[in-house]
């Protein structure tokens, strides 16, 4: 496996890239906007390609690269259920994972520090976000933080996994780098009470000033998303009652770019195709699936996702692969189901 932390030096933040191999797929998680250029370089140099960028929270103190690496690679952007941010493409919960070629990350529910706050554990480590730190925790006065709730994800959850069980935080603001739960669990100040009470008692009293970037940050954070805006307008993005009033004599093909485990979860739109957006370069190039279902049967291609962001960037990929006349669903399933309109379970 290749694991590499990066370090924002501003903000104290932790950046981690993550591959099974040299020349395979990539994810980051936690990346931070100034450093954009540095991720592709170092992607580019070890032959990475990135297929998803992560955030374990919506952040306070830094802006988030995922816009930016979303519009420079078409990558997938990854967060939890609760999170605000409509840059998000792929939302995930508690037991489901985040996979990429070799790897698979367990999403494990951590809320606290903030209501979408995440770790991501793999076999011999976990990220936790700002949910645990290296003899710390991540403050719980903002963002509907919740110290008993934190309480209840480190106790109930983390400090429960493996002694040795590596942490690579999400933050150090004193140069540490990596621990592990038993050395959390013995040596971790806040770690050394005897009730969820007592732990409140602590959060509550640090009486923090709040980061220099949050009011700046939060906002950004919550606003970055490609299918949203002018992009929502464009002659190629299609709402629920305009695919309904075009698609009436066959002509169309819907298409859904998410994943096995989304379409298990939320089901599908009643005869639609399958082309996950990962492999979409296969299926629209020639001799591909999309390829001649668009230009042999002459069908009108209509993308979809979980929300429009896969989407839209599935029509610039088509388009920019000499494909024409395709479309997407603004809002993806999501907006389908709030329309009222039939769904029907995925078919193995
Ligand atoms: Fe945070």
């Amino acid at each position: 496996m290749l694991f590499r932390q990066l370090f924002d030096a501003e903000s104290c933040t932790y950046t981690y890239l993550i591959a099974s191999r040299p020349g395979g797929e990539a994810v980051i998680v936690d990346s931070v906007l100034e450093h954009t250029d540095q991720y592709l370089r170092l992607l580019n140099e070890l032959d990475l390609k990135l297929v998803k960028v992560v955030d374990t929270h919506t952040h306070a103190d830094h802006i988030t690269a995922m816009g930016a690496l979303r519009d420079r690679t078409k990558c997938v952007t990854v967060m939890g259920a609760e999170s605000a941010a409509d840059v998000v493409s792929m939302r995930v919960r508690e037991g489901e994972s985040i996979d990429i070629e070799g790897l698979s990350l367990e999403v494990i529910y951590t809320p606290g520090h903030t209501d979408d706050s995440y770790t991501f554990r793999l076999p011999d480590r976990i990220l936790t976000g700002d949910t645990l730190f290296i003899r710390g925790t991540g403050r719980t006065d903002f963002q509907n933080g919740d110290p008993l709730a934190q309480y209840d994800s480190i106790f109930n959850k983390l400090l429960r996994l493996p002694e040795d069980t590596r942490v690579y935080p999400g933050h150090d603001y004193k140069g540490e780098t990596v621990s592990t739960i038993g050395e959390e669990r013995r040596y971790n100040p806040r770690l050394q009470v005897s009730s969820a009470a007592a732990y409140a008692d602590i959060m509550n009293g640090l009486n923090l000033a709040n980061p220099k970037m949050m009011d700046v940050a939060v906002p950004a954070n919550q606003k970055i998303g490609a299918a949203q805006g002018d992009g929502a307008q464009a002659p190629w993005a299609l709402t629920v009652a305009e695919v309904q009033n075009r698609c009436t004599g066959g002509d169309c093909v819907l298409v859904d770019l998410r994943e096995e485990s989304e379409r298990r979860q939320h089901g599908v739109i009643p005869g639609s195709v399958h082309a996950p957006y990962g492999e979409l370069d296969d299926f629209v190039r020639t001799g591909g699936l999309l390829r001649e279902m668009a230009e042999k049967a002459g069908r009108r291609l209509i993308y979809y996702c979980a929300y429009g962001e896969r989407s839209a960037l599935a029509v610039q990929t088509s388009e920019g692969m000499g494909l024409k006349d395709v479309y997407h669903l603004v809002g993806g399933i999501d907006a389908w189901k709030k329309a009222g309109q039939d769904i029907e379970n995925a078919s193995a």
